[in-house]
């Protein structure tokens, strides 16, 4: 089968197509014809093995995906496609089946095949979605969702995203409509349209106004792009007010040191844990049209460098999805 492989960590030019072994399901897994894929910042970050993140997170990063070189070749954690084949112990699934999923740090979806255990975050395609809109479902989302819940968001409080437009950012603004509280999103000109038709009740473009100095203040602020800080957001947030982080070892600290001190708090808990029951929480949504995930660009996996070198630029509005093979 043909997969996108990387033999060492560095620049987009790493990747490479190549024609690789196709997996067999173990009795526990389904074999998946993969039609569609996404690169996130999760493949960005794990290929360059977090280099611009400076000497520690770099030695952490290659802790979990091989300290010389990666152990996994292929990347690729969001895919859409069909199952083709099944285990003798898996019954939630059958051949012919349209499905779903995250396989996070396991990665392998940047290639025709791969075989996922039915007891993974695995779910089948909501009704009437193409490959194509399926594949970005979960990255962003269940990162905010991680987040949101962390936060303990729910009806009536007032949240800023800030990135609203971003994969985390645009699942952020949806999925906080829905638990019902009232959001306020912090992008650039060209994505507040973006994202008020995503739910947001105000829309504050960052190029013009600093939502720092206009005297409002919120219950949660939701740095859904790992851009701003407490520091600069804490007078921005009510009494009890909370920060949710989505990036950044200092984060950490502060989650800690605000667990015990002063009355605004950092939320910000490693690693995140995505469940199964979380994509379907998605599929629910989407069928209900609550959500959905947002496509900036679609590449064929032949093109797989030009899209990580674009995810990379951190300029990308939701996602970007690769598709594999002719449909
Ligand atoms: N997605 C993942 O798998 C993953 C994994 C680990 C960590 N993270 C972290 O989570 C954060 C968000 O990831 P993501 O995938 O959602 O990001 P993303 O999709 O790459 O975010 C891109 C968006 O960020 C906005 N942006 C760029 N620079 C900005 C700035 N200086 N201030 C405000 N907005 C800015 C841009 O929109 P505007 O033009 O509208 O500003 C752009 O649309 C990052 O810190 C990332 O490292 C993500």
């Amino acid at each position: 089968m043909k997969a996108v492989v990387y033999d060492r960590y560095g620049p987009p030019d790493v990747l490479r197509l190549e024609e690789v072994e196709r997996p067999a399901p173990k009795d526990d897994e389904v074999l998946v014809e993969v039609h569609a894929t996404t690169v996130n910042r999760l493949d960005v970050h794990t290929r360059e093995a977090n280099r611009s993140s400076g000497l520690a997170v770099m030695f952490l990063s290659r802790l979990v995906s091989g300290l010389r070189k990666p152990r996994q070749r292929i990347l690729g954690s969001e895919y859409a496609g069909e199952v083709v084949a099944t285990g003798s112990a898996v019954s939630e699934f059958a051949v012919g089946e349209h499905v779903f999923g995250n396989s996070g740090l396991r990665f392998g979806a940047h290639a025709e095949f791969m075989c996922v255990r039915e007891s993974a975050r695995i779910t089948h395609m909501p009704a009437g979605a193409s490959f194509e809109e399926a594949a970005p479902i979960s990255d962003g989302a269940l990162n905010a969702l991680w987040c949101l819940r962390v936060g303990g968001i729910h009806r009536g409080q007032t949240i800023l995203i800030y990135g609203a437009s971003g994969a985390i950012g645009t699942a952020g603004v949806q999925l906080a409509t829905y638990f019902g509280a009232d959001v306020t999103a912090v992008c650039s000109t060209k994505n507040l349209e973006l994202v008020r038709s995503l739910g947001a009740g105000r829309v504050i473009d960052y190029t013009r106004e600093d939502f720092t100095k206009d005297g409002q203040t919120y219950d949660v602020i939701f740095d859904a792009v790992g851009k701003h800080s407490f520091k600069r957001s804490r007078d921005s947030l009510n009494k009890d007010g909370q920060y949710l982080a989505t990036d950044g070892f200092r984060n950490l600290a502060l989650a800690l040191w605000t667990s015990r001190f002063g009355d605004k708090k950092v939320k910000f808990q490693l690693p995140p844990r995505y469940a199964k029951k979380d994509l379907v929480f998605l599929r629910e949504l989407i069928e209900a049209g609550k959500f959905r995930a947002v496509i900036d660009r679609t590449y064929p996996l032949e093109e797989v460098v030009e899209a990580a070198r674009y995810v990379e630029t951190e300029q990308k509005t939701g996602n970007v999805v690769i598709t594999i093979g002719e449909r």
